[in-house]
């Protein structure tokens, strides 16, 4: 179990993870809190150790012309020249902060504890608190802060506010690596070494962005290793603009610090208000990369995803299991995601009754379970060009209205999915014809279109309970199981001119806010409703979105070798059983890439399996094929979806060959599926030692019945196939009990 405890003698804060620790002290006259470890499990002797040698505040002193002294959370005030955590204007035009240790608090949840540290303003009525919580199975630490205007008058101008800041242990050289891309290349890894000064990673686009991803990981030296060496990673929970600085100072101390991107964006804090700062959450592991992957997914799995059943707070999970040797209590982990069939490459904006039916009994033969309607369902909607804001069903496409449709899909025993894009509107539409003044704008400004539509201003309350009302319709007036929400651009002249003079920057947050309220009722209203997070592909992939969402849809591009490389980015910060992949046609809508469609599956297989391509068009013995792969999807679903992730072999570094392990939790199942790229001159290893398995334990291929000892799979590895390119495979190894 996860402890947070106090030492009145040595004043630390000890945080006390699965197998892992963070500490700091409570200092000098105003009793601040200034950072002391984050890494291997500690105690608070270590930590008093850490303290009384004085290494970061004095030695860095000496060095730097600015303090460096390592706050918890960097006020700006004084000679301080570093990434503030916090930065404000009080009414009589002070700016800098001096603030003083004020409460102290320990909150125990459900499988959860949570230590709330109150500083307050030695002058002016702000009181800041930082929270840190742990889990009983989990070495992910929450960080976050809150904001409190304790005052009865003036108001506080909020310039920067962070959620958090972490500083990293004294090392000679760092390597950072980050996720980055664009439409259609989301979640590619980067590495770089980090050198003096600052990198910043943000998004300025109201969303998470395809373009960079809130999170890092650092690891001390020059090379990742995936399963050795000690890795530091964060990620913030937040979907709309963000900012994260990495900043090696003069001292050469490395800190991170991110929250809400402040460009543009100063918050008014009124009086008795308080503003709740996103999540900034952070681990750390000695198991390199990959130890650091299976963390974020058991933690996302288990306190993150939002799940039928849940209703909000920390849901009861035994401890993490570490070794395979140690049985695995059957945990209650989110549902199995469902095979999905999605309409989008299929049909395009032509959709009908009857060409949907087609595809549904085609989908529902194949084994399919839950049926999607893409775009283009509502009135206006043959292309791009308009209709986006009038959700009412197209009477020309669907005469009957859409529930003849929805029995259909339900009668051939699968769930249906409807696509929307609430935050959006096209000039051509009756919303907007009513209501020009709902979308982000400036005075005398144009207004730039970017796939034909703008931005609804979600942070306006009329805006806001539109989205809500028309939704809630939507899932009350039909029987609606899933939600594809989608948001395909990004902010531009994000201006709200009723509001001039009264903080309408705040749009910036808010719009994120109300959208993350919308979903919360919407998800109270109709709890059977799961809800898939798109936005032109991944662009607003983030811990944020995944507390209130079931799945994400990953990128646009479904080219399965292009996928080999965004899915094994994205399997870095997040679980395969929020990754949706398609098998869509051959060659590829985006590529031309032709194709097998035993590897199209094999790829698709690696997350949560969906089918996007025009199944009219495919042959009795695609179908039939297609058919088998999902079936044995169903099998070694529960592996891929909640087992332990593997990273056996990396597109990374030039390498044109992907493979990932899945363990099962209890260690007696595993999956290993292998891609093959283009394969040229040198010769490429033939075989992929398996990772976390008993060493003197065998393991029986389910196909071929073949046996292998643990320690040969570990060591010599297993074959790969023969072949060139775009071979692929999929094994699925059983522990053989009793050996
Ligand atoms: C972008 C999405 O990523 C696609 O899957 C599809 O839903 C289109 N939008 C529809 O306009």
């Amino acid at each position: 179990m996860a402890e947070v405890t106090y030492n009145e003698a040595t004043s630390t804060w000890l945080l006390q993870m699965s197998s892992s620790a963070y500490g700091f002290v409570l200092s000098g006259e105003a009793r601040l809190p200034y950072h002391l470890h984050w890494g291997p499990l500690l105690d608070h002797e270590g930590l008093s150790t850490i303290s009384a040698a004085g290494e970061v505040a004095s030695s860095v002193e000496r060095i730097a012309w600015g303090k460096e002294d390592p706050h918890e959370y960097v006020p700006w005030g004084g000679q301080r020249y570093d990434e503030p955590s916090l930065k404000v204007e009080y009414p009589d035009g002070t700016r800098g902060i001096e603030w003083r240790f004020a409460t102290q608090l320990v909150v125990r949840e459900d499988q959860a504890t949570t230590l709330v540290l109150g500083l307050a303003d030695s002058a002016y009525p702000l009181r800041v608190d930082l929270c840190y919580r742990v889990f009983d199975d989990s070495d992910v630490l929450e960080r976050w802060a809150r904001l409190v205007h304790i005052g009865e008058s003036g108001t506080i101008v909020i310039r920067q506010a962070h959620s958090a800041n972490w500083w990293m242990p004294r090392r000679d050289a760092w390597n950072l690596s980050y996720l980055h891309g664009g439409w259609g290349s989301e979640t590619q890894i980067a590495e770089t070494t980090l050198g003096p000064g600052k990198m910043v990673l943000e998004s300025r686009r109201g969303t998470t962005s395809h373009e960079l991803q809130p999170w890092f990981a650092l690891n001390a030296g020059d090379a990742i290793d995936e399963e050795h060496g000690e890795v530091w990673s964060a990620a913030l929970a937040w979907s709309g603009s963000w900012k994260l600085v990495l900043e090696t100072t003069p001292g050469g101390h490395l800190h991170a610090s991110a929250g809400w991107n402040d460009f543009d964006s100063p918050i008014e804090l009124l009086p008795g208000k308080e503003i709740v700062l996103p999540v900034f959450a952070g681990l750390y592991s000695s198991e390199g990369l990959g130890g650091a992957s299976r963390a974020w997914h058991y933690y996302e799995l288990a306190h993150v995803l939002s799940r039928p059943g849940r209703s909000g707070g920390s849901p009861s999970f035994p401890s993490l299991i570490t070794s395979t040797s140690v049985p695995a209590p059957v945990v209650p982990l989110p549902s199995l995601r469902p095979v999905l069939y999605n309409s989008w490459e299929a049909t395009t904006f032509s959709v009908s009754e009857e060409g949907q039916v087609r595809l549904a009994e085609l989908a529902a033969n194949m084994g399919v379970e839950l049926f999607v309607v893409d775009d283009g369902w509502f009135v206006g909607r043959n292309d791009d060009r308009a209709g986006l804001g009038d959700w009412t069903v197209d009477p020309k496409k669907f005469p009957r209205g859409l529930d003849p449709l929805i029995e259909r899909v339900k009668a051939l025993d699968m769930g249906f999915g409807l696509w929307v894009e609430p935050e959006m509107v096209n000039p051509d539409s009756d919303l907007y014809r009513a209501h020009p003044d709902w979308v982000f704008h400036f005075a005398n400004r144009g207004r730039t279109e970017k796939r034909n539509q703008l931005v609804l201003n979600l942070a306006r309350d009329d805006v806001a309970d539109w989205v809500y009302k028309t939704l809630d319709r939507l899932l009350s007036e039909h029987q609606i199981d899933f939600l594809k929400w989608d948001m395909n651009r990004h902010f531009s002249e994000p201006g709200w001119p009723a509001e001039v003079g009264n903080n309408p920057e705040r749009s910036w947050v808010d719009h994120t806010r109300h959208l993350y309220q919308i979903l919360d009722r919407l998800r109270s209203a109709h709890p059977g409703v799961d809800v898939e997070s798109c936005s032109g592909g991944g662009g607003r992939v983030d811990l944020g979105i995944l507390s209130r969402t079931q799945q994400v849809w990953t990128s646009d591009n479904t080219d399965a070798w292009d996928r080999v490389s965004i899915q094994e980015g994205f399997s870095y910060a997040y679980a395969p059983l929020a990754m949706m992949a398609w098998v869509t046609d051959s060659p590829n809508p985006l590529t031309g890439r032709a194709l097998p469609l035993r590897y199209r599956f094999h790829v698709a297989m690696a997350g949560s399996l969906g089918i996007g391509g025009d199944l009219t068009k495919w042959s009795r013995a695609e179908l039939t094929e297609a058919k088998e792969l999902v079936a044995k999807y169903k099998v070694i679903r529960p592996v891929v979806q909640h087992g332990r992730l593997y990273r056996l072999a990396s597109t990374r570094r030039g390498l044109p060959l992907g493979a990932i392990e899945y363990l099962s939790r209890d260690g007696s199942e595993l999956v290993v599926l292998a891609w093959w790229g283009i394969r040229r001159y040198r010769p490429w290893p033939t075989r992929l030692r398996l990772q976390g398995l008993e060493t003197t334990a065998r393991y029986r291929d389910v196909e071929t019945g073949e046996e292998y000892g643990g320690a040969v799979l570990g060591q010599l590895g297993l074959r790969l196939p023969e072949g060139l390119d775009f071979t692929s495979m999929l094994v699925h190894l059983v522990h053989v009990e009793g050996r």
